[in-house]
């Protein structure tokens, strides 16, 4: 069983993930009405790597014993001025749901759950993983800048991008 200080924050993070999902797939519309393709299919990957996150963790919480509790999901942006814009929010979204790991962390240690800790150290790996690529994705946004051909090659380039889901240890 987890106690239900930590069920309640895990069910606060499986929230946070779909919110993820569902801010990433409204920039993937923004993409795609602003003609470049490439960008919305890595971004609609972003969206279902979000999904995994949220259905793992719900999973986790029912092996567990405990009670998976849906919330609303918040209404995501729409706009964005500009392609860097929508990167730069992304790398502050996910530094955000770093400190949001972290504090699961803290929570399940000081619920001294460790079988919890051990299961929320591949959200800390992965957010190492999600911070050096979107922050990858940034400095080449940057180096092309405002050149068109730049723009499209990097588009052809974001394209390639497919979301393959982590097998299950
Ligand atoms: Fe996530
Ligand atoms: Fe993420």
């Amino acid at each position: 069983m987890i106690s239900k200080k930590l069920n309640d924050a895990l069910n606060g993070q499986i929230n946070a993930e779909l919110y993820s999902a569902y801010l990433y797939l409204s920039m993937t519309a923004w993409f795609s009405a602003k003609g470049l393709p490439g960008f919305a299919i890595w971004m609609r990957c972003q969206a279902q790597e979000e999904l995994f996150h949220a259905t793992k963790m719900f999973d986790y919480v029912n092996e567990r014993g405990g009670k998976v509790a849906l919330a609303a999901i918040a209404k995501p942006d729409s706009k964005w001025d500009s392609p860097l814009a929508v990167l730069e929010q992304v790398a502050k979204h996910e530094e955000h749901v770093t400190r949001l790991i972290n504090d699961l962390v803290n929570c399940a240690l000081d619920e001294r759950d460790h079988a919890s800790n051990i299961f929320l150290q591949w959200y800390v790996t992965e957010q190492v993983e999600e911070e050096a690529s979107v922050g990858e994705v940034l400095s080449k946004l940057k180096m092309v800048g405002k050149d068109s051909a730049g723009m499209f090659a990097m588009d052809l380039e974001m394209g390639k991008r497919v979301f393959t889901p982590p097998v299950a240890e």
